[in-house]
């Protein structure tokens, strides 16, 4: 009897659990009607995959829309807590800290999964793909056109290209150079290709030393600029022979081609103008970062630029005028990485020619000493100085 009534009531409940399971809302959304700016999980989602989400009737919410906190409208006061978010995240809350640190009065910035996207995202694909795409064009190049050989006889002579301060700041901004890449690299790159390979454990020496790396050696980076700045300006600035020697391509696509060039070539200003232009903005991002939220300059850069309307020409729109603390530093991580990947793209190029791209040009910044034929072939008018120099001075062979 009592296993009877016992079977009975489970019975009942298991119909009762299933009336109430088929009666639940088909959708959360059908159902749901959202109050006070709450987010629907429509929105929440589409968030996720990373869509554009009408969020105006939400922002609407906030601020001076909402009730006053203070009111007495119950235990939360006239806002709930979902309001103080809300305002919170859309920068409309009344925030007092007791700091002054810049960022201190933002407690959520919306934009970070923006740029969060595009760093992961675009930013390290093409990157990649510019970096790739580079080595693949160097090695094509090697393929067909060989290296560059000096055509005529050498004369075993040589004549001084650079002197040891030439080649002291070379190598300094070099090093620093190659040194701030790796680390860069290792640092944009590290969760997405090094932490499967290697394992968190191995990589995280690797990134810490990656940071110490990429913190100092930027001193010894914007020392090399300006030295090299210092040393060749006065050799960099365009003259008439330069468009003869890019209408000839410098000849480094036809054999036995040699434009006449002073000490740079039209290829080589090109390649220094690049050093200096991105080099002072490489370090100026860069110090933006180094020293977080005490260096902002892109609400002030955008503001210059909406001004002249080239944003808006290329279908930009108008660029963000007023932003975050973490806004700033945001545009800044972006700005210093794609000047970093053209860069190096270009300092691909300048390595390959200046080392097994083309016999003999490594001597100028190894010993500084460069074979007379070799400097008679790229540099003829340049030696030519050199020679009349040494003629009316009765010197060795000076480095002009
Ligand atoms: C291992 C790497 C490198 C090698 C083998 C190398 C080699 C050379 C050589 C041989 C020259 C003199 C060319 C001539 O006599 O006409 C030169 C010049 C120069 N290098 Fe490098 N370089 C290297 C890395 C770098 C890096 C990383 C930078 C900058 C970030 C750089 C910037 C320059 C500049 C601005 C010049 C003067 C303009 C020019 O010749 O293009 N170099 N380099």
């Amino acid at each position: 009897m009592l296993r009877a009534l016992f079977a009975l009531i489970l019975t009942m409940m298991m119909t009762v659990a299933a009336t109430a399971q088929e009666s639940a809302p088909a959708t959360e959304s059908e159902e749901f009607q959202p109050r006070s700016g709450a987010p629907t999980l429509e929105d929440i989602l589409a968030r996720q995959r990373g869509e554009d989400v009408d969020l105006s009737w939400r922002l609407d919410q906030t601020g001076t829309a909402a009730a006053g906190i203070s009111e007495q409208l119950g235990t939360l006061g006239g806002a709930s807590n979902s309001d103080v978010f809300l305002a919170l995240r859309y920068g409309t809350a009344d925030v007092t800290v007791s700091t002054n640190a810049p960022a201190a009065g933002v407690l959520i910035q919306d934009r970070g999964m923006w740029w969060y996207q595009v760093r992961e995202g675009w930013l390290s694909t093409w990157g990649g793909y510019l970096l790739l795409g580079t080595i693949v064009a160097l090695v094509l190049f090697y393929l067909l056109r060989g290296r560059i050989m000096i055509d005529g006889t050498k004369t075993g002579r040589t004549i001084t290209r650079f002197s040891g301060f030439e080649r002291f700041g070379h190598w300094l901004f070099a090093s620093s150079f190659i040194l701030l890449g790796i680390s860069g690299l290792i640092t944009l790159f590290g969760r997405p290709l090094l932490i499967p390979l290697l394992g968190k454990d191995a990589f995280a020496p690797l990134a810490l030393a990656s940071k110490w790396v990429h913190n100092n050696v930027a001193w010894a980076f914007m020392l090399g600029l300006v030295i090299i700045i210092l040393n060749w300006t006065v050799h960099n600035i365009p003259n008439k022979h330069d468009l003869k020697w890019l209408a000839k391509g410098g000849g480094l696509f036809t054999k036995g081609s040699h434009p006449p060039a002073k000490k740079f070539n039209a290829g080589q200003k090109l390649i220094f103008w690049g050093c200096v232009v991105m080099g002072l903005s490489i370090s100026a991002s860069g110090l933006s970062l180094l020293f977080p939220f005490e260096l902002p300059m892109f609400a002030k850069t955008f503001t210059i630029l909406n001004d002249t309307g080239i944003p808006q020409a290329l279908g930009l729109g108008i660029l963000p005028e007023q932003m975050a603390p973490h806004e700033e530093m945001q545009f800044a991580q972006l700005w210093h990485s794609i000047v970093a990947f053209v860069f190096m793209a270009m300092i691909l190029a300048h390595i390959y020619i200046g080392s097994v791209g083309m016999e003999g040009a490594f001597d100028a910044m190894g010993s500084g000493e460069v074979e007379e034929q070799w400097a008679k072939e790229h540099h003829s008018l340049w030696v030519e100085e050199v020679k009349a120099k040494q003629a009316s001075s009765g010197s060795a062979t000076p480095a002009e």
